[in-house]
């Protein structure tokens, strides 16, 4: 009689009862109720068929189902195990690792995360201090760079980070995304990523990559790692160690990036948009893609976390920006306007971020505290927080209209941005009307160009 077990490339959480299952091997996302979970759970020791519907017998009530029908369940949900590769026969090779495309299977997670309001991702900072100085960080200075230490709220240590693993994981968090400040200058992180992984946490990291080394790169290459997200702002090395201000970080940022794609690692370039650099869009494209790296941009820039708005000045002039808009439109496109019953955007629903002195907030742009996790337990402050209480209950039909009046539809509505830049989370950004009036006109023109010429 054959005997089955459990696949080895799962992250699986315990949520509400039921269990949530990531298989990294395939990408995919499972949900089982109590009974199947108590089944999937007996599969962590190999059983027959007939020893695992013994095992059940104990945990599982059968009382009011006919002895044969239930051992015929059992086998039937054997065998769905089976087809969904959770389980396998005892005698066959494990499913060997694949690389992880979160893209496959964030959105079926983010609905479980949604509807058993669990924060499936968590953005953690592991410290705001950094070794370069870019001129738009939303760090202010103070705090990347300080004179002094007493200038700066402390870190959290290494052991209260694991500590706050261990929180996350209970309360059924799935992806970790690392970032700072620079990890990679943390004493510790990787033994700390390493440690997430070996927990099943599915990984993503924000760095300048400046730090990382074949060594560490080598290291990297066998965590459970969805992206590696590298900054890096031109094809153009001067243009690019304009915005950091350190001579060399640009040569630095792409060995970086070579040496992890060298690896199968999935390297993302994050590219923020500003005046400096808008111009060189298309070429970054080409240079990312002769890389083997994806390409992100970011826009706006934000002011930073303590409400300077000089950064204000780096953005892009309009300009610029309706430049850009023809040279990557697809970049730009409008979304449908929301559903008026429809949550403002996903933080504080199911997903959540904790700064490097602890305090926990909506998502890491979105500087709402809602308590400290040196001081209250993670699951005491996301049941309880009377601030995370109230934005969960604030639909799209509570948001006012926005300095330059209310519009149908915002390109990048940001609940954050609205709160650092107009003092209210339901008070669109200024910039953010601006950019979406702007590309809406932009897009109509090219559209009524493009009719004229068919
Ligand atoms: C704060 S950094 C931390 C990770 C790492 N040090 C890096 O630079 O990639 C994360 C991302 O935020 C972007 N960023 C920094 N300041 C910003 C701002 N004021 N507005 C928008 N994005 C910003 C950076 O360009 C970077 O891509
Ligand atoms: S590398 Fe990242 S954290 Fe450091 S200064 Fe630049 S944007 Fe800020």
């Amino acid at each position: 009689m054959s005997q089955f077990i459990q696949e080895s490339e799962l992250s699986v959480r315990v949520i509400e009862g039921e269990a949530v299952i990531v298989n990294r091997a395939m990408n995919a996302v499972h949900r089982l109720n109590a009974v199947g979970a108590e089944v999937f759970f007996a599969l962590q020791q190999p059983h027959t068929r007939s020893s695992l519907f013994e095992a059940l017998s104990e945990s599982v009530d059968f009382s009011d189902v006919d002895a044969d029908e239930a051992r015929a369940d059992v086998d039937a949900f054997v065998d769905d195990l089976l087809d969904r590769r959770l389980i396998r026969p005892a005698a066959q090779d494990p499913l060997p690792p694949a690389p992880i495309r979160l893209k496959l299977w964030k959105r079926d997670l983010n609905a479980i995360g949604a509807a058993l309001g669990a924060p499936i991702a968590a953005h953690i900072e592991v410290s705001t201090r950094c070794h370069l100085d870019c001129v738009h960080c939303y760090i202010p200075g103070a705090e990347r760079r300080p004179k002094r230490d007493a200038e700066r709220k402390p870190d959290m240590t290494n052991d209260e980070l694991r500590a706050l693993l261990d929180q996350l994981e209970a309360l059924g968090c799935f992806v970790i995304t690392f970032t700072g400040g620079e990890i990679f200058i943390r004493p510790g992180m990787m033994e700390l990523l390493e440690y997430a992984s070996g927990r099943g946490f599915i990984l993503e990291l924000f760095t300048s990559g400046t730090p990382l080394t074949p060594d560490k790169a080598a290291r990297l290459a066998n965590l459970n790692l969805a992206r590696v997200q590298i900054s890096l702002y031109s094809h153009d090395h001067t243009t690019h160690d304009d915005v950091t201000q350190v001579r060399g970080s640009w040569m630095r940022s792409v060995a970086a990036a070579k040496e992890l794609v060298a690896r199968g690692i999935f390297v993302e370039f994050a590219c923020t948009l500003m005046r400096s650099n808008i111009a060189d869009v298309v070429e970054l494209r080409q240079f990312a893609d002769s890389l083997g790296v994806a390409l992100k941009y970011g826009d706006p820039i934000s002011s930073r976390t303590d409400g300077n708005a000089d950064t204000h000045d780096l953005r892009p002039t309009p300009e610029q920006r309706a430049e850009a808009v023809r040279k990557i439109p697809d970049f730009f496109s409008i979304p449908e306007p929301k559903d008026p019953d429809e949550p403002l955007c996903p933080a504080g629903h199911n997903m959540c971020a904790i700064a490097a002195n602890g305090d926990l907030l909506p998502c890491n742009l979105f500087h709402l505290p809602l308590g400290n996790v040196r001081e209250q337990p993670l699951a005491e402050l996301w049941a309880n927080s009377p601030a995370l209480q109230r934005l969960r209950r604030a639909r799209m039909r509570d948001v006012k209209p926005s300095p330059l009046g209310a519009l149908p539809r915002y390109i990048d509505f940001c609940p954050g941005l609205n709160l650092l830049e107009e003092g209210d989370y339901l008070v669109p950004a200024k910039v953010v009307a601006e950019t979406t009036l702007m590309v809406e006109r932009e897009l109509s023109a090219m559209a009524s160009e493009a009719g004229r010429t068919t």
